[in-house]
């Protein structure tokens, strides 16, 4: 599949982009010294800024785009560092104090299995820190799925699968993880774009990517222009637009004992 993630596009918005993965980094309880894995990093600037920040020891950035990963190699250095590959494959080894993900883990299917999966990179004591829009069910992403049923022949059948849950399963979940401290937060976070046409330009860095990959370039021209008359009809015609996004920020911490709880049943390690 074609690695349709461009980081110039992506970083048109990185003032809106990077405020919640500033308030995702302040709600982690940092120490120095830290092993850090940042799932999903992007272009590596914000994972610069964790690994200064925590004063890591080593901080590993993954991520499935070889064109993000060719800008965030510029920061390698001082026991920061970063790898392709599949945040689902799990192809960094050992444990860590923290694992982090900043508007990545939506485009990874079965989030509790998921979940599971990245508390168990957790040593004891470990803290988990992720951010997720949580814009599923707004016209935005409706609309991108009718349009992908109207693509259907072209698409092969594809449609993006909606995999974000409510905050409160989420913070459910980390409890049931053995979490035992725990923030979950619902947060707006309100956008003033110059124009609502700037909602288009946003999507093309992220939703719009899963359809492009599986389109040809004309094909996917037609899409977002279909994609673009369709949402119109939802969104003001209003110079400067507000575009509230909401996101789902949490953090939690796992018991700091050899006894790790899974799934509240407790377990000697
Ligand atoms: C919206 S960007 C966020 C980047 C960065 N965390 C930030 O805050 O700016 C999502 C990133 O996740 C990566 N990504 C998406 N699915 C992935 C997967 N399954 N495994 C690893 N990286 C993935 C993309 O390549 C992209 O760089």
């Amino acid at each position: 599949m074609q690695d349709t993630w461009n980081p110039d596009v992506y970083e048109r918005f990185q003032q809106e982009r990077s405020r919640p993965f500033y308030d995702l980094a302040d709600m982690v309880r940092g120490q120095e010294g830290w092993r850090v894995l940042d799932l999903g990093c992007g272009t590596g600037k914000l994972t610069q800024y964790l690994h200064q920040k925590l004063a890591a020891r080593e901080t590993v950035g993954l991520d499935a785009s070889e064109k993000m990963l060719l800008k965030a190699r510029q920061f390698e250095g001082d026991g920061l560092r970063f790898e392709f590959g599949h945040i689902e494959d799990d192809p960094v080894p050992g444990k860590f104090d923290l694992v982090f993900s900043n508007a990545a883990l939506q485009w990874v299917t079965g989030h509790e299995a998921l979940f599971e999966k990245l508390s168990a990179k957790l040593q004891p004591g470990g803290q988990l820190a992720v951010q997720i829009p949580a814009m599923d069910s707004e016209p935005v992403h409706i609309v991108a799925a009718e349009t992908a049923q109207e693509f259907s022949k072209e698409l092969g059948g594809y449609k993006r699968r909606l995999e974000v849950l409510t905050p409160e399963d989420y913070a459910r979940l980390l409890y049931k993880l053995g979490f035992v401290e725990q923030e979950v937060r619902l947060q707006i976070y309100g956008h003033v774009l110059p124009s609502r046409e700037a909602v288009i330009e946003w999507y093309r860095g992220t939703l719009l990517t899963t359809y492009q990959q599986r389109l040809d370039a004309e094909t996917y021209e037609r899409f977002v222009e279909r994609y673009t008359q369709k949402l119109m009809k939802y969104l003001e015609d209003e110079r400067p637009f507000f575009f509230p996004y909401k996101r789902i920020l949490m953090w939690g911490r796992l018991d700091n004992s050899k006894f790790k709880i899974q799934n509240r049943k407790a377990v000697f390690m």
